[in-house]
Formats: C-alpha cells, sequence, structure tokens
C-alpha cells in the first residue's frame, strides 16, 4: 500500500538533447501520491518533451526516471503500467462514438474492463454525449474523452500536458473538479500548462520550467507572492506627446517598457507605479487611467528569475 506522501514518480538529473540543443537540462523532482502538480512554463520551455520523456515516447539522454519503484529505463514494462497520459491532442476516430471509441481502447490495452469504462463515464459525467459520434464534439468534450481513456487502464499517476488549451473557464472548472474526483481516488497527477491563471485553482504545487530546466519549485502562494511584487502596469494618457518630449532624467523612466499610441507600459512595483503617477501629474501630464496587465509567468516571474541566473 502507498501512504499519502509517498514518492509515486523520481525523476533524477533528466537531460535530453536533440542535436546540439539541450532541450531538458539537468531536471530532479518527485511527485507524491495523491498531489497534483502543475508543470508550469512559457511555451518552448521543455513541457511537452518532460511529459514524453516521462512515458517513455522519448529516451532521455541522462538521467533517471521511476514510477512506482520501477524504473523506466530498465523495467518499462512495469513502470509504464502505472501510468496514463494525455499529451497532446490524442486521435479518436471522428466517425464513431465516445464509447466505442474508448471499446476500440480496452480491447487493445490490458488491465482495462468495460466497467472501468462505465465508471469513466460517470465519474467525467459523459452520459449525456457518449453515444454520439465524436465528430460532434466540442473541443471540451473531447478533452474529457481523452482523460477518460487516460483514465481506464486504472493509472496511479495521470500526466497531463496542457488540458485547459481550448476551454472556456466553465470547461476549466469542471476539469478542475474532475481532477480533484481522481486525486480522491488517489490518483497523483502532473498537469503542464503555460498560463498560470488556469492551473492554479487546480494544483497543490508546481514546478516551473524555463529553457528546458527547473527554476522554481514550491507552494503556489510563494510563487504568486514573488510574481505580485512586481507587476505590468499601462498608463493611459491624454496628450502623448507632452509624454514624449518629457525629458527621461528620472531613474523610473527606466522602468518604462513599451511605449504605445495611447500609453506606455511599465514594470515594477506598486511603489514605483505610485511614483510615476506622483511624476507625470508633477509634469502636468493628464493621466486617464491606469490598469495592471495581467502578469503572465513570461513577464513578472520569469524576467526576475532571468536577471538572477
Ligand atoms: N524533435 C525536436 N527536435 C528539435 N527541437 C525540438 C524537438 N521537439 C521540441 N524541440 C524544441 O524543444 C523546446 C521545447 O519544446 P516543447 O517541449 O514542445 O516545449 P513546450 O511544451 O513547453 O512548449 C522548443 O524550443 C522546441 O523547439
Ligand atoms: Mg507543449
Amino acid at each position: 500500500m502507498w501512504m499519502q506522501g509517498d514518492t509515486v514518480l523520481e525523476v533524477t538529473n533528466l537531460s535530453k538533447k536533440i542535436g546540439d540543443a539541450t532541450i531538458i537540462d539537468d531536471v530532479s523532482f518527485r511527485l507524491n501520491q495523491g498531489e497534483i502538480k502543475g508543470l508550469l512554463g512559457p511555451n518552448g520551455s521543455g513541457k511537452t518533451t518532460l511529459l514524453k520523456l516521462l512515458v517513455g515516447l522519448l529516451k532521455p539522454t541522462g538521467g533517471s526516471i521511476t514510477v512506482e519503484g520501477y524504473s523506466i529505463q530498465k523495467d518499462f514494462e512495469k513502470a509504464i503500467s502505472h501510468m496514463g497520459a494525455l499529451i497532446e491532442n490524442p486521435d479518436f476516430y471522428d466517425y464513431l462514438s465516445g464509447y466505442d471509441n474508448l471499446m476500440q481502447y480496452v480491447r487493445l490495452v490490458p488491465d482495462t474492463s468495460k466497467n472501468r469504462l462505465e465508471e469513466a463515464i460517470e465519474l467525467l459525467e459523459m452520459e449525456g454525449y457518449i453515444h454520439d459520434k465524436v465528430e460532434s464534439y466540442s473541443l471540451g468534450m473531447r478533452q474529457r474523452l481523452g482523460l477518460a481513456q487516460a483514465f481506464l487502464s486504472r493509472p496511479s499517476i495521470l500526466l497531463l500536458d496542457e488540458p485547459t488549451n481550448g476551454l472556456d473557464p466553465e470547461g476549466i472548472q469542471d476539469l478542475r473538479n474532475y481532477l480533484k474526483r481522481l486525486k480522491s481516488e488517489g490518483v497523483s497527477i502532473l498537469i503542464s500548462s503555460h498560463l498560470l491563471a488556469e492551473i492554479e485553482m487546480i494544483c497543490d504545487r508546481v514546478i516551473i520550467v524555463d529553457q528546458g530546466q527547473i527554476v522554481s519549485e514550491g507552494i503556489l502562494d510563494d510563487v504568486r507572492s514573488m510574481q505580485s511584487e512586481e507587476g505590468r502596469y499601462f498608463f493611459r494618457l491624454l496628450d502623448m506627446d507632452k509624454f514624449i518630449q518629457l525629458p527621461k532624467t528620472d531613474p523610473l523612466c527606466q522602468k518604462v517598457v513599451e511605449v504605445v499610441a495611447d500609453g506606455f507600459y511599465i514594470q515594477g512595483t506598486e511603489h514605483e507605479v505610485a511614483r510615476m503617477n506622483r511624476l507625470l501629474v508633477e509634469c502636468e501630464i493628464d493621466i486617464i487611467g491606469i490598469e495592471r496587465v495581467q502578469a503572465t509567468l513570461e513577464d513578472a516571474f520569469l524576467s526576475r528569475l532571468r536577471r538572477k541566473r
């Protein structure tokens, strides 16, 4: 029996080189039993590659992966039997119903069963359309079908690559509920995304990857507080000419990252935003509004980490 907190997936010094490029660079982390871990990183940071390595779709050039105590390299069959994955868009036969697609899978894959299929349909609340042809499915329904398929072999570990892509806020909310249900059944989940906002409500902990490396790991509150220290703000101005003519002697002007037709963006702390506001007022530049632009991983958080490195 695995206890809460046991490590179900252990990745040690994992690397993947393709040609001259190092796509995954010395990555180590653990996934614990019953945990939902977010794998966050901008596009091109290596999330899909990492997940493909974890399920054996790619071979690492260094390091090791252990699943429930079995090495992916030495004990592939045993290791892989514990994992379900949804990586990129799964292929389905559009002219068959969702049910028949899943039945095909049940016939092909050992350790799956019709009972399990019924369970997955119920768990993911797919009864309403499971007998409709897949060609009539929305993206959210397809995602759910993919999730059901990943779930059929009763995996103790589920790997999901950007499952929120293309879902509306309601779909994301539903996904979150299904994953919580899976978690309560003891399933451990690794879920990737390039948008913090889309998975922050789903995960217990996150790993942040950038350029193939883990740059930060922790509970989300830590990430959020690091992120909120600096933000990107938009100052909408009445008269841009006045701003452009302003002598940029104040060091605060170095915080301006982009100037557009009706205003400018600065990257800074709330304190700096307040100072900028005062500076503009003193120079008689009228401000129509100041908005915080939603901080993406890319701008606030990663730029700080990159500077530190
Ligand atoms: N087969 C490949 N050959 C060469 N470069 C690749 C290959 N697959 C991915 N890459 C590169 O590896 C990096 C990470 O890609 P990927 O894992 O898809 O990132 P993410 O899923 O985070 O967007 C990207 O720079 C991508 O161009
Ligand atoms: Mg990807």
